[in-house]
C-alpha cells in the first residue's frame, strides 16, 4: 500500500483489464497506459470512469486525435457543458482552442490563478478534457490538487465548520486581471481583456460576473465523495459573511487545497489527451514559455447543481 503522507489517500493503480495505470504522484494523477481513444469500447470506457474518479485527473499520451475524435470521445462522458467564455472553432462549436502565440506578450495566459472550470455558473462543467497539438519545449506545464484529499486532512471541527457554508463564485477579478494584463486579442482571454467597461459586457458576461452560490463542501454525483469546492480565482466571497469575515477564511482554505503535497503537475506532449473532474480537484496553467507556441483543444461536459453534505 502506497498511502499518502497524510493516510487519507491511496493513489495506487487499481487492477484494470483493458489498460494499465502509472500513478503521477502521491496525491492524485495517472497515465492511462494501452488505450486508443478513437476505439474505447464500453467495458474499457467503464474502466475510465472509474480511474477517473479515483485518480481526479488521467491522462493519455501518443493520441492522434481530429477535431471530430474529441468530440466524439468526449460525448461518451455525457452533454457538452454551456460555454464559460471561449468559443469553438469553424465546424466544431464545443472544441475550444486554447492558442498561445510565440510573440504574445499577456503578462497572464488562460487558465492562469488555480481553479475550478466555470464555477459562477448555476451548474457548472463535470469534466474538462483536452487535447494538445503543439507544446513548448519546456514550460507550459498544468498544476492540479486534489479537493478531495484536502477536504480529508482538515480536522473534524473544521469541516464541521465548513459544511454549512456557500462560495459566491464570480468571473469579476478574472475580467480585471485580464483587461490589465492580457494584450486584446481574439483569443478568449484577448476578448475579455478588450472590454473596458461592465457596461460593454454582453448580457451572458454580465451573468457570469454576478455569478452562482456553491457549497463550500461538494458531494460528488457519483461516487458520493466529499470535497472542497473553493478556489483562488473565481471565489470572491462567503454568502453572509462581509468581506473582512470571508477573507481570511477562503486564504486559509485555498492555501491549505493548493500546498504541494495535495498536487500532480504534467509535462505536455503533441499528442497528450489530459481529462479531470472539477468536482474533485482544482487546477492552474503555467505561463513559463514565452517566444513558443503552445496549442491545445479543449472541451467540457455538462455538470449538475452542486451538492452540499446535508
Ligand atoms: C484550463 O484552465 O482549462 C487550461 C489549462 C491549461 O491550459 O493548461
Amino acid at each position: 500500500m502506497h498511502l499518502h503522507p497524510t493516510g487519507q489517500f491511496n493513489n495506487d493503480a487499481r487492477p484494470y483489464r483493458h489498460f494499465t495505470v502509472r500513478p503521477l504522484a502521491a496525491a492524485m494523477g495517472a497515465e492511462i497506459v494501452g488505450v486508443d481513444l478513437r476505439t474505447v469500447q464500453d467495458a474499457a470506457f467503464g474502466e475510465l470512469q472509474d480511474a477517473l474518479y479515483h485518480h481526479k485527473m488521467i491522462y493519455v499520451r501518443d493520441q492522434m486525435l481530429t477535431h471530430s475524435d474529441q468530440e466524439a470521445f468526449s460525448q461518451r462522458w455525457g452533454q457538452f457543458a454551456e460555454d464559460a467564455y471561449t468559443s469553438g472553432i469553424a465546424g466544431h462549436p464545443n472544441v475550444h482552442p486554447l492558442i498561445k502565440e510565440a510573440d504574445d506578450p499577456s503578462t497572464m495566459v488562460f487558465g492562469s490563478g488555480w481553479h475550478t472550470d466555470s464555477p459562477f455558473l448555476p451548474k457548472p462543467p463535470s469534466l474538462t478534457i483536452l487535447y494538445a497539438v503543439e507544446v513548448p519545449p519546456w514550460g507550459g506545464d498544468t498544476i492540479w490538487a486534489n479537493s478531495a484529499l484536502a477536504y480529508a486532512s482538515l480536522s473534524d471541527t473544521y469541516r464541521k465548520i465548513l459544511s454549512k457554508l456557500q462560495v459566491h463564485f464570480s468571473l469579476r477579478d478574472v475580467l480585471r486581471s485580464a483587461q490589465s494584463a492580457v494584450k486584446p486579442s481574439d483569443s478568449p482571454i484577448g476578448k475579455l481583456a478588450a472590454t473596458r467597461a461592465l457596461h460593454d459586457l454582453p448580457e451572458h458576461l454580465q451573468r457570469k460576473i454576478e455569478g452562482s452560490v456553491h457549497p463550500l463542501v461538494r458531494v460528488h454525483p457519483v461516487t458520493g465523495e466529499r470535497a472542497l469546492y473553493v478556489d483562488d480565482t473565481y471565489a470572491v466571497g462567503i454568502a453572509g459573511m462581509t468581506l473582512e469575515e470571508s477573507a481570511p477564511l477562503l486564504k486559509f482554505i485555498t492555501e491549505h487545497l493548493t500546498q504541494p503535497a495535495f498536487t500532480c503537475r504534467l509535462r505536455w506532449a503533441a499528442g497528450t489527451l489530459a481529462m479531470w473532474d472539477n468536482r474533485l480537484c482544482v487546477h492552474q496553467a503555467f505561463n513559463d514559455y514565452a517566444g513558443h507556441r503552445r496549442e491545445l483543444y479543449r472541451t467540457t461536459m455538462a455538470g449538475e447543481v452542486p451538492q452540499s453534505i446535508a
